[in-house]
Formats: C-alpha cells, sequence, structure tokens
C-alpha cells in the first residue's frame, strides 16, 4: 500500500471508475420507461426495463381497456419489437402524467404498431387521434402508417409534472404501444441556431419543442438505439442519397478520438463518427461535385438541422474544404474540420442550421467542395439530425398548417386576380400617368434626401426595426409568386409570415423602382414617427443588398378601392362606408395635427386605405408624404406628386402644398366611396369619364342623386346622405382657402353616422336626426366611442374639442 492508505486508494478507485461511468454513460434524472397494455410487470430491452401501465398510476383512467398480443409479430430485428406486441387503447380523452424531478430538455417517445389485435375488437387501423404535451400538439389526427414506428420529441419540461394527453378523434380511438419520458443533457439542443444563408439573426429554440425527422448515420449502416449513449435510433442514409451521387461509404472507428473541447460521446456516438459517406472520385478524380441526400418533411415548419463530421480518412492538416447546402441555400462556405478542431486527427464537429420549408415539402441537404485554391475535390459528411421546429401556435403536426396553407393560397389568389382584373379595366391610364410623373422627378428627389456622406440609408439608427433579407425571404417564401397580393409602380407586395408566426404585408421596391429612395426612406421614417390606430403599422424595413423592402402589419380586407368596384367582393353598406371614411378623416387628422409641423400625406385615395379583418380603416403609404408649409416658406414644391384624379387643382397649378391638398384628394375619395366607381373611368362617356367632373356637372342640375352607387339606393337616410355630400362637396372647392380642415370633415362625418343611427357601444341605435346635436353629446357617443383615447394618441383633447367646435361653427356659417 505505500503510497495510498487503503481507504484512499478506495476511493480513488471508485472516484476513477465514476469518472469512466460518467464520461461514458449519461444518467438520466427523469427515465420513464412504459410498456403500455402489458400483462407482464416489466419487459427488459437490451439494458432497459419497461414497466407495465398497469401497475403504475401514470394513467389516468386505467379503467380504460387494454388489450395484448399481435396476430403477426414483428421481426425481432427491430428495436424493442417486444413492446409492439401489446398495446393500451385509449376511447376517450386520457392522461399519462409523470412527475419531473429535473426541468429541462426531455425526450418524449411514442411507440405505436397498429396490429389486429386477437380479440379483434379493436382494429388498430383504424385509429385517429391526437396527443399533445406540455401545451404542444405533438400529432393531430395521427393515423399510424402499418409498420411499426417511433415518434421522438424533445421537449424544454419547465413544470414539476408532464402531462401526455391522448385525444381520439370522432368516432374513433387512440392507442399506444409503449412510452418514454426521459432527460437528455441540455446541451444537446442550443438555446438558438443560425438560419441558412448566413444571417446573424438567430432563431431561439428555449422555448420550443422539437420532433426528430431524421436521424441518419452516414456510411450505410444504422446505429441500434443500444449503441447510444441516449437511446437515439440512428438510421442508414443508404435509402436517402440522391441516386446520380457517386457515393463511397467509409468505415474506421479506431480513427475517432473524442476530444475535451470537442462534442461528447452523447452528441453522436463512436458509429456515427466512425463511419461516413464520401464522394467517390476515382471515375472523374477532379471533378469537383456535391453529395445530396433528400428527405420528405412536412411544408410550412422550420427546420433545425444537425452535420456532424468526422475526419477518418486522412492525417491533419486537412485540405478538404467543403461548401454546405440546405435547398441550395449555404449553410457554411469553405469549411474546413481542421481549422475547427485544431487539426487533431479524427475530432469529431457538428454545425447546426436553421432553414424553413414551405413549398415542396422536401430538405435537399448538400456537401460538396468549394473553391478555395487547394482544396482537393472531395466531400463527406459523417451524420446528420433533423427536426422540426414547432410553430407559433405550438403545433408540430402538418395537417393544421396545410389547410391553411391553402386557405391563404385562396386568399392571395383572389386578391391577386381582383386586382388584376382592376388593373387592366379600371386603371390602365392612372397607373401610367402616375410612373412617368414618378419617372421625370425621381432624379430631383434623391437630391432632396441624400447628402453625399450618407452611405447608408439611415446614418443614424434613427429607426430600429431592420430585418436581415434572409428573414423576409423566409417570411415570404423567397419571394414566391403566389404569395403576391399586389402590384404598384413601386413594385410587388407579398403576403409573409414571420418566424413568430406574425402575418405581415411586405413591400418590396423593384430594383429599377420608380418610386425610388427618396420615398422609400420618407416611408420609413414617416411610419417610424407616427403610430395611430387608424394609420397602417411599420413592422420592419430591409435595406441589404441595395433592397428597398419595407415590412407592414398585414390588412386581411386589402384595399378600400377593391371594394368599392372592379371586384366582385361583397359591396360595403352605407354605414360600413361612413366608418371607413371616419377611419381614414382621423388617420390624416393625426397626420395633420399631431405634431408642431403638419405631415402631409399627399396620395390620398381609395388605394392607399386600407381595411382590417374588421373593415376599420388605415391610411398607408407614406411614401410621398412631406412636413407642412410651416417649414417650406415659400409654399412652393419643385416637384407636383401625387395621383392622378385625386389632385389639388390649386396644388397642380400654383404648387402650393398645404393640408387642404390632402382635403381635397379626401373629397374625391368621398365621391368615390358614394358613387362606387372609379375617379378616371376612360370607358365611359365623355363628360363622366373624370369623377369629379361629373359630380360638379350633375350638382349643378340638382340630378346629385343620379351618382350614387346603385348598391346604396334606398338603403341610406337622406338626411346622413345630405350631410355627406355637402361636406365632400366643400373639400372639393377650387381654392385650398374655402376647404374646411380635415378635423371639420371629420366632425361633419361623426354627424352623418349619427343621422344614419349610430351603434352605440351599449348595442342601442340612437337615431338622431332631428334631436339638438350638441357638442358634448358629439364628444361622448361619437368621436370617442370606439377607440376611447387612444384613439387620438398624443392629440390633445383641447385641441380636438377646439377642432369640433370650429367645425360646429363653420357648419352653421
Ligand atoms: C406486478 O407487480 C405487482 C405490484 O406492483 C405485484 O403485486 C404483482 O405480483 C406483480 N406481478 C408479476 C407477474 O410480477
Ligand atoms: C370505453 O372502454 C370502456 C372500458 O372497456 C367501456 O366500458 C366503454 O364502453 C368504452 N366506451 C366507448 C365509447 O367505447
Ligand atoms: C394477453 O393477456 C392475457 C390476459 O389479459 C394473458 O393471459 C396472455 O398471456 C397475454 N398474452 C401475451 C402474449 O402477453
Ligand atoms: C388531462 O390533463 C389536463 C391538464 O393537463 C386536464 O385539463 C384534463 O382535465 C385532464 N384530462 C383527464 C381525462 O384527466
Ligand atoms: C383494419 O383496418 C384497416 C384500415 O381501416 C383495413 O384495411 C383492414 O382490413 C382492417 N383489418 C381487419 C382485420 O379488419
Ligand atoms: C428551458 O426553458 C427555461 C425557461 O424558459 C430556460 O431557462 C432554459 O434555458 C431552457 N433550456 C433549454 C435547454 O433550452
Ligand atoms: C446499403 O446497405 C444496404 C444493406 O444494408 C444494401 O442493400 C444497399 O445496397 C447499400 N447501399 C449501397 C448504395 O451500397
Ligand atoms: C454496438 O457497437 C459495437 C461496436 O461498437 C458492435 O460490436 C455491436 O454489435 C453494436 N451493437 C448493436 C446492438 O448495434
Ligand atoms: C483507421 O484509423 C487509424 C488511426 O486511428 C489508422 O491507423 C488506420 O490506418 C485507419 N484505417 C483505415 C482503413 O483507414
Ligand atoms: C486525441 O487527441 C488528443 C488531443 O486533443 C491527443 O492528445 C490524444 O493523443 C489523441 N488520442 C488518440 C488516441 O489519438
Ligand atoms: C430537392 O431535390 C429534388 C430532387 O432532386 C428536387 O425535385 C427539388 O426541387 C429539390 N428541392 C429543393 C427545395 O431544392
Ligand atoms: C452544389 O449545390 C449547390 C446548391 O444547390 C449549387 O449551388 C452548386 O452549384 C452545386 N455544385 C455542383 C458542382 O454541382
Amino acid at each position: 500500500m505505500g503510497l495510498f492508505g487503503k481507504h484512499e486508494l478506495l476511493v480513488l478507485v471508485m472516484s476513477t471508475m465514476c469518472l469512466m461511468k460518467c464520461s461514458l454513460e449519461y444518467d438520466p434524472k427523469d427515465n420513464y420507461l412504459v410498456d403500455c397494455g402489458s400483462p407482464a410487470n416489466r419487459t427488459t430491452v437490451g439494458d432497459r426495463v419497461f414497466v407495465s401501465d398497469s401497475s403504475h398510476s401514470f394513467l389516468s383512467n386505467p379503467e380504460q381497456e387494454s388489450i395484448n398480443a399481435t396476430n403477426s409479430e414483428p421481426s425481432s430485428s427491430i428495436y424493442g419489437s417486444l413492446l409492439y406486441r401489446t398495446a393500451r387503447i385509449l376511447n376517450r380523452t386520457s392522461n399519462f402524467t409523470f412527475s419531473i424531478n429535473q426541468h429541462g430538455r426531455h425526450f418524449v417517445r411514442l411507440y405505436f404498431f397498429p396490429f389486429v389485435p386477437d380479440h379483434q375488437t379493436y382494429n388498430l387501423s383504424s385509429s385517429k387521434f391526437s396527443v399533445s404535451a406540455h401545451g404542444f400538439t405533438l400529432l393531430k389526427d395521427f393515423q399510424p402508417g402499418v409498420t411499426p414506428s417511433v415518434k421522438e420529441y424533445s421537449i424544454n419540461i419547465t413544470s414539476d409534472e408532464l402531462v401526455l394527453t391522448f385525444t381520439p378523434s370522432a368516432n374513433s380511438f387512440a392507442f399506444v404501444n409503449a412510452l418514454e419520458v426521459v432527460s437528455h443533457p441540455d446541451e444537446l439542443i442550443p438555446v438558438s441556431a443560425q438560419p441558412v444563408e448566413g444571417s446573424t439573426n438567430h432563431h431561439g429554440l428555449i422555448a420550443q419543442a422539437l420532433e426528430t425527422v431524421a436521424r441518419i448515420n452516414m456510411g450505410n449502416q444504422s446505429v441500434s438505439p443500444d449503441n447510444d449513449t441516449l437511446w437515439r435510433a440512428w438510421n442508414s442514409d443508404g435509402p436517402f442519397v440522391k441516386r446520380n451521387n457517386f457515393v463511397r461509404f467509409v468505415t474506421n472507428l479506431s480513427a475517432v478520438n473524442y476530444t475535451e473541447n470537442g462534442p461528447s460521446v452523447d452528441i453522436a456516438p463512436l458509429s456515427v463518427y466512425g463511419t461516413a459517406t464520401k464522394l467517390d472520385n476515382e471515375q472523374n478524380p477532379s471533378a469537383r461535385l456535391n453529395n445530396t441526400w433528400s428527405f420528405n418533411v412536412d411544408p410550412g415548419f422550420s427546420y433545425f438541422v444537425r452535420f456532424h463530421f468526422c475526419d477518418i480518412f486522412q492525417l491533419p492538416p486537412s485540405d478538404l474544404w467543403l461548401n454546405i447546402y440546405l435547398n441550395s441555400m449555404s449553410v457554411k462556405k469553405d469549411f474546413n474540420i481542421g481549422l475547427e478542431t485544431s487539426n487533431v486527427y479524427g475530432a469529431p464537429y457538428f454545425l447546426d442550421a436553421v432553414t424553413r420549408v414551405s413549398r415542396d415539402g422536401m430538405i435537399n441537404v448538400s456537401i460538396g467542395t468549394s473553391n478555395v485554391y487547394n482544396a482537393l475535390p472531395e466531400s463527406f459528411l459523417n451524420g446528420l439530425e433533423i427536426m422540426k421546429i414547432s410553430n407559433s401556435k405550438g403545433n408540430l403536426d402538418g395537417s393544421l398548417t396545410s389547410l391553411s396553407k391553402k386557405k391563404v393560397w385562396v386568399i392571395a389568389a383572389s386578391v391577386a386576380g381582383a386586382l388584376f382584373i382592376i388593373g387592366v379595366l379600371g386603371c390602365l391610364i392612372f397607373i401610367l400617368c402616375r410612373r412617368n410623373k414618378r419617372k421625370s422627378k425621381a432624379g430631383h428627389a434623391k437630391q432632396e434626401y441624400l447628402s453625399p456622406d450618407e452611405s447608408t440609408i439611415f446614418s443614424k439608427s434613427k429607426v430600429g426595426y431592420r430585418f436581415p433579407l434572409i428573414a423576409i425571404q423566409e417570411a415570404t417564401d423567397r419571394f414566391s409568386e403566389s404569395l403576391v397580393i399586389g402590384i404598384g409602380g413601386f413594385g410587388k407586395v407579398y403576403k409573409g409570415t414571420l418566424f413568430d408566426g406574425t402575418v405581415v404585408a411586405v413591400k418590396r421596391g423593384a430594383p429599377q423602382s420608380n418610386q425610388g429612395l427618396a420615398e422609400f426612406r420618407t416611408e420609413i421614417e414617416m411610419l417610424s414617427q407616427f403610430r395611430h390606430r387608424h394609420l397602417v403599422s411599420l413592422i420592419g424595413y430591409c435595406d441589404e443588398r441595395n433592397e428597398m423592402i419595407i415590412i407592414y402589419e398585414y390588412m386581411e380586407n386589402g384595399t378600400l378601392k377593391n371594394h368599392l368596384y372592379g371586384s366582385d367582393l361583397p359591396k360595403l353598406n352605407w354605414r360600413q362606408r361612413l366608418e371607413i371614411c371616419i377611419g381614414s378623416a382621423k388617420g390624416l387628422h393625426y397626420l395633420h395635427t399631431s405634431s408642431a409641423k403638419a405631415i402631409i400625406h399627399r396620395d390620398v385615395k381609395s388605394a392607399n386605405i386600407l381595411l382590417d379583418e374588421n373593415f376599420m380603416a388605415k391610411v398607408a403609404d407614406f411614401g410621398l408624404s412631406k412636413n407642412g408649409p410651416e417649414f417650406d416658406q415659400s409654399h412652393v414644391s419643385t416637384a407636383v406628386k401625387g395621383s392622378f384624379g385625386y389632385l389639388d387643382p390649386e396644388y397642380m397649378t400654383r404648387q402650393q402644398l398645404t393640408e387642404k391638398s390632402d382635403v381635397y384628394s379626401f373629397g374625391v375619395v368621398m365621391f368615390e366611396i358614394l358613387c362606387g366607381r372609379p375617379v378616371i373611368d376612360p370607358s365611359r362617356p365623355r363628360g363622366m369619364v373624370s369623377l369629379v367632373e361629373w359630380v360638379k356637372e350633375l350638382q349643378k342640375q340638382g340630378e346629385l342623386e343620379k351618382i350614387i352607387d346603385p348598391y346604396l339606393v334606398g338603403k341610406m337616410k337622406m338626411e346622413s346622405l345630405k350631410k355627406f355630400v355637402d361636406i365632400a362637396d366643400k373639400c372639393l372647392a377650387d381654392e385650398g382657402i374655402d376647404r374646411p380642415a380635415i378635423g371639420d370633415v371629420l366632425w361633419n362625418l361623426e354627424y352623418a353616422l349619427q343621422l344614419e343611427g349610430v351603434e352605440i357601444k351599449t348595442g342601442q341605435t340612437v337615431v338622431n336626426d332631428s334631436a339638438k346635436y350638441n357638442v358634448e353629446n358629439g364628444v361622448s357617443s361619437t368621436v370617442f366611442t370606439e377607440g376611447s383615447m387612444g384613439d387620438l394618441d398624443g392629440v390633445s383633447m383641447s385641441r380636438v374639442f377646439s377642432e369640433m367646435v370650429k367645425g360646429d361653427k363653420q357648419e352653421m356659417r
């Protein structure tokens, strides 16, 4: 015993053993292994013991029927074949409850094999059910296939109990053959991972559940759960290799050297890192080819992908330089494993990425040779894991997303269709005119806004909504044509879904866009300064790689214009139209009055008024907005901008820009709303082409009723109509000075709605056509009814009040 005492030696031996044991085998704090429906208390699979669910109280209602025995026993080559001999049938919603010793990530594994049981009361093939756990839907209306299968999930459990709920679908039942709830090292799943194509924006995984879609060992060899410290099954890559590949399978287990700084055996076992699939370049030694594997996955989800590498071929330094792709998008360029592993021969390494799969439900993994000068024409990969990431609704099952995808497509198609019809029938002239106008002014505009020292769009980060291009590409399925919801002079507008599930509208300036940089900047500056219920909200923008992309809140019902004519959308009733006028007037009122410098929108038109799912109006498109005359001493602006048909004649002739120019355009919109026809309609007889001229003519003749949208005739109160026409007409006064302020317009519109009979919150309908309409009444029941104070953010009460009093006076004048 020379150096050591007896005890010391014992301790030393024990701790050495523990060290060895600990480094070789992970000891899960939670380790529930359940063989469902088994009459025996214990079922042994390899070195693991599964207990019967009848002898433990996992199940909420164990009186449920349990059945055992199969007709056709699954082949014993399948891992845990004994587990598939019995099943637990659940004919109503049932919970399996497990108490959790240690919070953190756990594997949940569900074993399914739909056999026909001996006594044939239930045919497991006709089962259909959903499974949820910890707030995640793991399976939705699931129908197991015909062969034994294991569904594996990784869930970060943050409570002291895990409840697995099985819910049979209508007229069906659920079953399960076996269950596992087993802790796994938290390090296995990172807290975040980098999306493909080099974006620095990470995809957070802390709160997400993951489902294993593919866990693959390269080298055409599978690895049994018995040979994995975390009992994971690794399938052979053989079936996934693309047929036209030149591949060679390599095995050298003894070359693998797990190092202290590298991944542990828990990340992937020896039998994964010790085998690889290489490019077979014997036939064509200098060819730089890709090796590609293809996997079918559910579209509409993001996927976490882990690549396992281990150079078991050659002594370092490695001259294997790889380019790594997911669906043709770059994960890493010029990857050299030697650089990553300090040139330790046989040291494992892994790489993570997140990608979104949108349309074709496929993940193509390609490993190719990079173009660095000394790269051998080689490529290799040792292992691959693909895990589906739960979506923003906590869903991991594809059936729901494919449904909503279809719906989205239908909406997008119909909106695009409607836009197309309008474009062709109504607005050809209008668009052309606008384009020409913009083209000729683009040069001016740029000089106005860009000083030479500004290298980026925004020199100081005035706005904090900058999005990486990759995030937008993913949100829009890489600007998929099927997601286009609008096309204009500026470019296309796409419907997109951000990583967190937010639905957005993405406006992408065409590279040669007529709107140009100045308008892009103005729009972002305006929108980030002003937030109001009736102004469309800015979510972000992107100026990467010369892109001009603006992301807005998505407005379910599109443009007001679409609902007035040229589409087959349901017609709006009078009250809806009044409310839309009021909403947009509030938006403009806010622009004109909320800050010291009035903001002039300059492009008020029905195509720039958007409607949300409740038909609430929001003013959009601030690309032409400008500070008002207080700061533009001359009142003369160099470039007349706006939209043909809506342009203030005074502004057109004298280039004098004031808030009243917006009021004029708003008056045009009001008549557009009343008449349900385009502002310029070349298909009409002379005298009727221009809405404004026509209205003025008929008014002279006292036949204004002829202009009303036929759909509205007889469905509106005369007093309300009169009030509306009266104020709209005032907006069209030739001289700005004769036009009311937008606040007065707003007040009169509220009055018109009042006259129509307004629905107050309590549900009562107040018809107030004869009653005295005092200001107090107006305040309490109209202006502030829908949004109360929030509605006029930042606008001082007294200001609105005086505005209304002013309006009242003007009314009586
Ligand atoms: C199963 O376990 C229960 C107690 O948990 C025991 O009473 C019973 O005898 C066991 N049955 C077998 C077959 O071991
Ligand atoms: C569910 O199973 C229980 C236990 O076998 C049985 O009593 C009950 O009738 C079944 N219910 C249905 C709806 O099949
Ligand atoms: C099936 O269960 C019955 C009793 O429920 C038992 O007698 C029989 O041995 C079981 N069969 C198998 C294959 O486990
Ligand atoms: C299952 O658990 C959930 C909570 O996780 C509970 O709301 C539900 O009532 C339980 N159902 C049954 C049948 O016990
Ligand atoms: C079980 O159900 C499946 C599908 O519902 C059917 O194809 C099969 O014939 C059924 N088997 C028996 C024995 O009824
Ligand atoms: C699990 O969730 C908790 C609480 O959100 C978090 O602190 C922890 O980092 C998460 N663990 C992992 C491995 O994501
Ligand atoms: C992969 O291995 C399987 C047997 O495990 C074999 O049938 C198949 O031909 C192999 N694939 C290739 C490409 O060698
Ligand atoms: C586990 O791996 C060893 C070699 O590392 C091999 O001899 C053994 O057959 C494997 N066992 C299983 C069950 O795959
Ligand atoms: C496997 O790797 C060892 C180094 O650990 C090396 O000596 C041996 O030659 C390699 N075998 C083959 C077939 O490459
Ligand atoms: C494994 O790598 C380490 C360096 O990290 C080295 O010291 C050790 O000798 C290597 N082991 C084998 C078996 O090559
Ligand atoms: C993946 O590869 C398949 C077959 O080569 C191809 O049809 C498909 O378009 C590819 N998918 C993607 C997203 O690249
Ligand atoms: C490898 O695949 C990537 C992505 O699909 C592609 O860009 C590249 O051209 C391919 N290389 C070769 C040599 O085919």
